[in-house]
């Protein structure tokens, strides 16, 4: 215990000479309309301001997050299972993740935009992360990647993405790229030993260079001890109110999957604000009633008129072909 508390607070007054520094360098003011920047990121952090994140897949998602004033936005690869309808989020590509990364940038002014490295593309060999980081830089545009995971050989992959000039954003607690392993999407950190463990896979990442950390299902005293020993931001997502900022993934904030088919999607750790899915529905049904009744489109949604001696020339043109007159 003693040797965890002389450890954090070496490591926080480490941290404070950096972001010393850092402040003197960016003494301009903190305008909403700049590039939330990794430096944004940590002025934010370093003033205990609490960061705002949200996922977005496509450019309207991405417009909505971005114009909304959130932070990161974070092109997760739960794309797979909110976008794509897969039960977990194995199967999405890396090929996937760019496209769904280049839509977003196009949308996007202000936030920092992140993307997940998809399972398959960083775990065979550091060369082949760092390849697979680099094409979400390059062709996807993103500012910064994710990955799950903590232990060897995943730091030295945090390391080598590092060093090739990208930033790196860490996940721990529930990883759900690991849910065959895990035995299901299930909160992690319950057992002393367990979070023991996730604190010290935290302080792995901080050392291997990451610049903030996701800690997602974990009770709330785990994220907690987390944010007290890193010095880095973490962003918990069902990991309670003690962590730098929090994340949601769009389509359950927003109630989308509220709907007969998806009602048991969103999780329990989800607040919804609000419930987008049973209004999509509703207004899919008044169309097909509108369609179906003959009510829609109506004179109000027909908007394009011909001149009344075009019109004319137009019916006599119907009647020489042999065709009946028009209305
Ligand atoms: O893919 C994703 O949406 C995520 C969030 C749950 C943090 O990783």
């Amino acid at each position: 215990m003693l040797f965890q508390a002389t450890r954090s607070v070496a490591r926080k007054a480490h941290s404070c000479r950096y972001f010393r520094c850092f402040s003197q360098k960016s003494a301009a003011p903190f305008k909403t309309e700049t590039r939330f920047t990794l430096g944004e990121l940590r002025k934010k952090y370093q003033s205990s301001k609490p960061i705002t994140a949200v996922t977005a897949y496509d450019y309207p998602s991405a417009k909505q997050v971005d114009s909304a004033g959130i932070d990161v936005v974070l092109v997760g690869d739960s794309a797979a299972m909110v976008v794509h309808g897969h039960e977990t989020t194995l199967p999405i590509t890396l090929n996937d993740m760019i496209t769904h990364t280049k839509a977003v940038k196009r949308a996007v002014q202000r936030a920092m935009v992140v993307s997940d490295l998809p399972f398959g593309s960083y775990e065979e060999s550091t060369d082949y992360a760092v390849r697979s980081a680099l094409m979400l830089i390059k062709e996807g545009l993103a500012d910064a990647v994710k990955l799950e995971g903590a232990i060897e050989p995943r730091l030295r992959v945090v390391r080598a993405i590092k060093n090739a000039g990208i930033p790196v954003m860490g996940h721990v607690g529930l990883t759900p790229q690991s849910v065959n392993v895990l035995g299901g999407f299930k909160p992690q950190g319950q057992k002393a030993v367990d979070a023991m463990q996730l604190v010290e896979h935290a302080i792995s990442l901080e050392d291997a260079g990451c610049f903030a950390i996701v800690i997602e299902c974990v009770p709330e005293a785990v994220a907690s001890a987390i944010t007290r020993v890193i010095n880095i931001p973490t962003i918990g997502i069902g990991a309670g109110q003690h962590t730098s900022g929090q994340i949601l993934v769009y389509h359950d904030l927003l109630g989308l999957t509220e709907h007969p088919h998806h009602s048991n999607v969103a999780p329990k750790f989800c607040k919804q604000y609000a419930q987008l899915g049973m209004v999509a529905r509703s207004a899919l049904c008044s169309f097909k009633a509108e369609v179906e009744n003959k009510i829609f489109p109506g004179a109000a949604f027909s908007p394009y008129t011909m001149q009344q001696d075009e019109l004319q020339h137009f019916a006599e043109m119907l009647k020489r072909q042999g065709f009946e007159q028009i209305t």
